[in-house]
Parts: C-alpha cells; structure tokens; sequence
C-alpha cells in the first residue's frame, strides 16, 4: 500500500486537464451491456473502480478494451455475455456494480448480482433499485448474500415509478432497464445529476428514446434493441472542484484544461463566497487565490444542490479560513470520517449530528493522516498542502479508486508531494 508524503506550503502554479468522470464513466461501460454492438468510449479517466468495473464486465464474458486503443479510451463488446453475474469479491470493492442489474434484467432477463455491503460512508442500500425494477416485473431472491434477479418471460415492462428519495445509481439503473423495456417508463422525482444526464445522451446515441433529461421526471419509451455507439464522457466536476479547493487552500494561479462549467457551477458559486477569483476562458477556468479564505456555510443537496461529493474537499478549505463555517450533510449518514483526520492537522471542528462546525485557524501544522474512503483522502492531502511542515498520508489506494494520479497532477502544479511505496 502506497503512501503520500507532502510538504506543505507550496502555492500552486500552472495548468492541469480535468479527466473524465469516473461517476459517468461506470454507468456508462454498464450501459454497454445493452448494446447489439460494441461501445466506444472517450475521455475515460484511468483509475480503479474503472478497472474494477473492466474486470467485472469481462469476467461476465465481455470483450472489454480498456486503454486497448489509446491510454483514456475503451472499446467494449458484451455481445458475447455469457454469465450475467457479479460476484461478491468485485462487488465488495465497488458498490457501483450493481448498475450492472437493469442492463443485465433488460438484456438477458436475469441476473445474480451480490448484495452491496456498506461502505465507510453509510449503509448505502439498493433497495430504492430493486423497488423500481420490481414494478417493471422483475422478481428477486436472496440467497447466499446475492440477488438473484428475473424479468418476465416476455421481458421487462414499463412502469409509472416515484424514488421516495433522489438515488444516483438508482436513476441510471432504472432508465438502462427502461430503454428496452415495453412500453413507457416514467421516471418521478429522478436524480438530476449530470453524470445521468451523460448516461442518458449516451443512451440516446445507442438508439434509447428517453425525455426529461436533468429534469426530475423522466421518461423513456423502450425500443426493441439498441446499437453500438462512440460517446465522449463529460469531465470530472468533482476532480475539477477538489482542484479549486486545492489552490483556495495553497494560493497561487492555475488554469483548468476541459473545465465542467454548468456541471459545477453549485460548487463554483459557493467558492466565489470564500474569495476565489474564477474567471472563464472559453472552455477552461483560471483560478487565483491570494490563499486569505473568508468562511461560508454549506449544506449538501441533490444536483442542483451542492454535491455531497465535495463535502470533505470544502471542510478541508474551511479549516484554514478566516471565520466559522457551518457544513450539514444531508446525503449520507456518516460522511465525517475526514473529522478526525483534519483535527490532527490542528483543525477546530465541531460535530452534532449531521452537521460540523469549522472555527478556521490560522495554520495548520503537517501530520501522519489515514484516508477512509475515497472523498475524505483527497481531503486530507488537500489540507496537507496548506499544513506547516511535512504530512504522511496512509492508504492512499482510497485516493487512487477516485482519482486519475491525482497527487501527480498537484506535483505538476509546483507541490511537494511524494509517492512511496510502502
Ligand atoms: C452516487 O452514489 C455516486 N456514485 C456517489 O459518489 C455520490 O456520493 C452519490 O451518488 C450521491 O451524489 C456513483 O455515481 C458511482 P445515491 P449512489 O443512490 O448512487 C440512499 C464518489 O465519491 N439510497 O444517490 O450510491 C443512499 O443511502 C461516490 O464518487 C437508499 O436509501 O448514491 C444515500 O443516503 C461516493 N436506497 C442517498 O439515498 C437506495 O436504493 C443517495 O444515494 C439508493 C440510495
């Protein structure tokens, strides 16, 4: 297991290109299951769970060619399925699997996927997915920690269905199920996010016909099959603000290459509150910070909300700002575990319940740090950068699930950062 050691105190200076998403990415090597043809996508991001989601694909009896063309493209051909499973082993290091059930039920009616445990941040059930499969005619039983899974015998139909609470992976899996389903699916009160909006567009060149796209009601008319197609994935909005976060934290100027505008703008207007100058350059950003953060209260929302997945990176910031902020997260139960982390680093946070309170200090000092999942490591190695002295940081595999070399970029930007083998 590698780990990170950094020196902090460096501004950072220069210019990066954002990878693609990672959250957009997975459904849409998912999505490749339904195709008559093989899938080609660009702009892919190299990072684990991308692997992950590679092997568990070819372990199912797909032909899958990740970086096989060029290092950030993939050719995928499941045509050849032959075992419309994901075992346990795969499932447990990437709960992003089960987007493998709609695909699967859709194209093979049937399925043996594991049952996702829970992961460092909360429960995480799927439970809102099978509940919306289950109106489309799909039946399920659990055995030996799997679900197994069986659509009708003339196959899935479509169906009226209302998420009792906005589900990422939950939308994608039921609008993968939907698009040859029979029939109309209408999707209430469906996640908003633009990775699922990018595995809409994706589904849309594939020949899918869906409306409502970003909205909250979606619908989709199932169509008889659907062809190979090329996509370009969206660039990473969460890679983009961890960087913004990163030179709030530092100072200095960066400019970033492909940047997600619309997609962050939730997050860009809420850094603009703490003193970060952003200026738009046709389709990059320049960044500058004088490194003086002014505090602001935050609460995580579904998309057009301020993304949970930025939590940690903006408490990172906050620790080291001028003023109180008063963070509330409201998507997981347990997304503080950067808490103890960042008080090493001489933080002041105050926990109660679902909300921290962040009195800024005036510097941090460098620490040995442990990452616990994947939001929280990049955290860390953000206020490292900003810490007095050297940190170490543990487990940086977290960061590696997320991130495309993530560490090597900020290096590239003038910190101090190595990467050791350890
Ligand atoms: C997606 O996870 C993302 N992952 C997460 O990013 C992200 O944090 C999350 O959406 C919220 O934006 C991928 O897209 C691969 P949800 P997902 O279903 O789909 C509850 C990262 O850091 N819920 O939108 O699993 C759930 O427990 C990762 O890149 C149910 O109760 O999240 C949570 O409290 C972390 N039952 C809330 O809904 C269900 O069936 C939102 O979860 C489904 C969800």
């Amino acid at each position: 297991m590698d780990k990170l050691i950094v020196e902090g105190g460096r501004p950072l200076r220069g210019q990066v290109r954002i990878s693609g998403a990672k959250n957009a990415a997975l459904p849409l090597m998912a999505a490749a299951i339904l195709a008559d043809g093989p899938v080609r996508l660009s702009n892919l991001p190299v990072l684990g769970d991308l692997l992950t989601m590679g092997r568990l694909l070819t372990f199912m009896g797909g032909r899958v060619e990740l970086g096989g063309i060029a290092p950030n493209e993939a050719e995928l051909d499941l045509t050849g399925l032959s075992r419309p499973e994901a075992p346990h082993e795969l499932v447990k290091t990437m709960r992003a699997s089960a987007l493998v059930l709609g695909p699967l039920l859709a194209r093979w009616g049937r399925a043996k996927v594991a049952l996702p445990g829970g992961c460092a941040i909360g429960v995480r059930p799927i439970d809102l997915h099978l509940k919306a499969l289950r109106a489309m005619g799909a039946e399920f039983d659990l055995s030996g920690g799997d679900i197994v899974a069986r659509a009708p015998q003339d196959g899935l139909k479509g169906a009226e269905i209302r998420f009792e609470t906005p589900t990422v992976t939950g939308t994608e899996n039921l609008m993968m199920a939907a698009a040859l389903a029979k029939g109309r699916t209408i999707v209430a009160n469906a996640a908003r996010e633009p990775e699922v909006v990018d595995t809409g567009q994706a589904l849309l060149a594939m020949g899918a016909k869906i409306e409502g796209l970003g909205s909250d009601a979606i619908s989709i008319e199932g169509v008889e099959s659907l062809a190979g197609a090329s996509y370009v994935v969206m660039p990473d909005r969460i890679e983009a603000g961890t960087f913004l976060a990163a030179v709030a934290l530092t100072g200095g100027e960066i400019t970033l290459v492909d940047f997600p505008h619309e997609a962050l703008a939730p997050v860009t207007d809420k850094l603009k509150e703490t003193g970060l100058t952003l200026t738009p350059k046709g389709p990059n950003l320049l960044a500058q910070s004088a490194g003086a953060i002014m505090a602001a209260d935050v609460t995580t929302r579904p998309h057009p909300g301020f993304p949970t997945d930025m939590q940690a990176q903006f408490m990172a910031m906050m620790a080291a700002a001028k003023g109180t902020s008063v963070i509330t997260e409201t998507i997981f139960e347990n997304r503080f575990m950067h808490v103890a982390e960042l008080r090493r680093l001489g933080a002041d946070i105050a926990l109660e319940g679902r909300t921290a309170v962040v009195r800024g200090v005036a510097s941090l000092s460098g620490a040995p740090l442990t990452a616990s999942d994947l939001r929280a490591s990049a955290s860390l190695l953000l206020a490292s950068l900003a810490a007095r002295g050297e940190s170490q940081i543990y487990r940086v595999y977290h960061l590696d699930r997320g991130y495309e070399g993530l560490d090597r970029k900020l290096s590239s930007l003038g910190a101090a950062i190595r990467r050791v083998k350890a």
